[in-house]
């Protein structure tokens, strides 16, 4: 399985031959553009890999993948100076010795949901995007239940490929079909089997990947501390991974999707109160979460209302749900009626896809300490107020076998101790500087208000939604998103790239000993 050093030491001599035909060229990224040339030549590849900013078709492949449009007008960042849209292993590699060499960095993009952009602008550095897109085969090996993924493919691939060999196998992983896996897996990937099989991460039994050096490693030649690195703490600090090997996880043939909403009239403060306790504590085959969101009152016109939805998917049938949520959550109401009968591939397709023109803005907490009625009902008055704030609350349920996972296991830190996961996310169509400003900033003060209900010391936040706010500084943001395990990813840095070559705004940076 294993392409090791063998392959990197070719890249890298051929490097050296090409190097005296280089120098005479002007500028790096023209530098760039025939060091890579002169690498990939032997995988013959006929399509078009390279696009500099001044091409065309520039644009069109930057904004390919990408789901939140605000970074790419913004005067703050910096586009990339070449697209490299690798088709082969190879061209990763060249990728990286090549833009080392002429001194660039390297982002790399995957799926592009980044919710900061990171995987394709930046605050100042001259770099190169890697695109993954086109690496994006998934291989299923049924009688192992294993799978090789590639980085580019998408959540919603991923799924749709197992399932289609076998309707009894899923993955555990996020609810949205068009995130790619190289972001999510190497950040975690929390969704709707998690309390029963882990993060993705947890499910990750190798990977491949192109080191600082531009070498292949797979897990035996990265070692267990590397391995254990981009199993969760964010592979863009590390190298750039070319595939994932999974474990699959069984599914039934039919499970159940169902959604119940209530609003505050129909007693949602209380309900969501109750949630707080049951949703982490429930059946490992029901994931029970609560999205959130103020809106206008239908029926009382000028008044507004909160309205709760709760979403669940129960690995079973209608029937055994029904006796499930009635022994353990009677006040919600639960019914026949509620029930949608499908594959667990059909209910992981049914996720609506983002709008890819839009701006978004997410931030995230972790709860310890259920948050009680007469607070939820001052949290609900804060939302109400701001008519002109799109925002929706997602309150995914913790709990089950990520209890059971010790902290260190992965760099994902969250487990026991947590009842569940916030995420604020708002999303507008408006580009205008003075619209995305005020989202932005009553955002901030959303966060700042809910500071008495979550987490603290530190005041934990989710590696996959990525806030800017948390700052530049490392030692603020490492042990909100990382806990004790910062220490480790930052020793691991310094031992597989020193030099911090991989880097961006909120990268592990190299730090000498834990
Ligand atoms: C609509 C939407 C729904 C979401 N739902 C969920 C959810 O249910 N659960 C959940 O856990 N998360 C969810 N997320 C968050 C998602 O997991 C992260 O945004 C994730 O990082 C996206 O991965 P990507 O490959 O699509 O993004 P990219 O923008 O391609 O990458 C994200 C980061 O990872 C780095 N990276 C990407 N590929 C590689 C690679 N091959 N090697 C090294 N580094 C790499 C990038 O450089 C960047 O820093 C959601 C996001 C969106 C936009
Ligand atoms: C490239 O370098 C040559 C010689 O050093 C010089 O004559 C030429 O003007 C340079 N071109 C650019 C675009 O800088
Ligand atoms: C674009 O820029 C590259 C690198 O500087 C150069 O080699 C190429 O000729 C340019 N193409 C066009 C169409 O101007
Ligand atoms: C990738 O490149 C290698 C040589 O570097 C070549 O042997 C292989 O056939 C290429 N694969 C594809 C799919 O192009
Ligand atoms: C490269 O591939 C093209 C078709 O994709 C083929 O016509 C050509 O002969 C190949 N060249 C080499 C050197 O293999
Ligand atoms: C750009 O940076 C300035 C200074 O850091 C900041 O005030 C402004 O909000 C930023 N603009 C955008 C669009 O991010
Ligand atoms: C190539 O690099 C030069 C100098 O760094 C820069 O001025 C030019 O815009 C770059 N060209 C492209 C296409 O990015
Ligand atoms: C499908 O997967 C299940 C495990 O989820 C396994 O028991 C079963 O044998 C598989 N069926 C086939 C046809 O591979
Ligand atoms: C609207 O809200 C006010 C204040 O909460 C309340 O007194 C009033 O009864 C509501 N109107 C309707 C029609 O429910
Ligand atoms: C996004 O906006 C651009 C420019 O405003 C437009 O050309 C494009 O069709 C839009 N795409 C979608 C999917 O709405």
């Amino acid at each position: 399985m294993a392409l090791p050093a063998s392959l990197g030491l070719a890249v890298l001599s051929l490097l050296l031959a090409a190097n005296s035909a280089i120098s005479s060229l002007n500028t790096t990224n023209e530098s760039f553009m025939q060091c890579f040339r002169d690498h990939i030549r032997p995988s013959n590849s006929s399509s078009q890999l390279l696009y500099s900013s001044n091409t065309t078709a520039y644009d069109a492949v930057l904004r390919s993948s990408i789901r939140n449009i605000r970074f790419l007008d913004s005067s703050n960042t910096t586009k990339p100076v070449i697209i490299v849209t690798a088709t082969n292993e190879s061209h990763v590699q060249a990728a990286v010795v090549c833009s080392r060499k002429h001194g660039l960095r390297v982002r790399v993009r995957s799926g592009g949901h980044d919710y900061e952009g990171m995987s394709y602008v930046s605050e100042g550095d001259r770099f190169i995007v890697v695109d993954l897109a086109a690496l994006r085969s998934v291989t299923v090996d049924t009688e192992q239940s294993t799978a090789w993924v590639q980085a580019g493919a998408t959540l919603g691939e991923v799924y749709y490929t197992i399932a289609e060999k076998n309707r009894t196998v899923g993955f555990s992983a996020g609810t949205c079909p068009t995130v790619g896996v190289g972001g999510h897996f190497s950040g975690g990937g929390i969704g709707t089997l998690s309390r029963k099989y882990g993060t993705s991460a947890d499910n990750i039994v190798d990977a491949r990947l192109v080191d600082v050096n531009g070498r292949i490693l797979d897990r035996q030649s990265m070692g267990e501390d590397y391995f254990w690195a981009i199993r969760g703490g964010g592979a863009a600090s590390f190298g750039i991974v070319l595939s994932y090997k999974i474990e699959l996880n069984y599914v039934p043939p039919i499970v159940t999707v169902s959604n119940v909403m209530k609003t505050l009239k129909q007693d949602a403060t209380k309900l969501v109160t109750k949630w707080q306790q049951i949703g982490p504590n429930l059946d490992e085959n029901l994931n029970l979460r609560v999205i959130a969101q103020a809106m206008d009152d239908d029926e009382a016109e000028g008044n507004r209302t909160i309205q709760a939805m709760f979403n669940s998917l129960y690995l079973g049938r209608c029937e055994e749900l029904q006796t499930v949520m009635g022994n353990s959550f009677p006040e919600l109401g639960f019914e026949a009626a509620d029930c949608n009968e499908m594959s667990w591939s059909e209910s992981v397709q049914l996720e609506r896809k983002p709008e890819s023109n839009s701006s978004f803005k997410a931030k995230s907490d972790f709860v310890k300490e259920p948050v009680t009625e007469t607070e939820w009902e001052e949290i609900w008055r804060f939302l109400m107020e701001a008519k002109d704030e799109p925002l929706i609350l997602i309150m995914d349920p913790l709990g089950g076998v990520l209890n059971e996972i010790a902290e260190s296991a992965t760099p994902f830190p969250h487990r026991k101790g947590n009842l569940y996961i916030i995420q604020y996310f708002m999303k507008w169509l408006e580009t205008d500087m003075e619209t995305t400003e005020r989202h932005l900033s009553w955002m901030r003060e959303l966060y700042d208000f809910m500071t008495p209900y979550v987490s603290k010391n530190p005041r934990a936040a989710y590696l996959n939604y990525k806030d800017i706010d948390l700052g530049r500084s490392a030692t603020v943001w490492g042990p909100k998103y990382f806990k004790n395990n910062f220490n480790r990813l930052a020793f691991v840095k310094s031992m597989v790239d020193p030099d911090n070559f991989f880097r961006n705004e909120q990268s592990i940076p190299p730090i000498k000993s834990p």
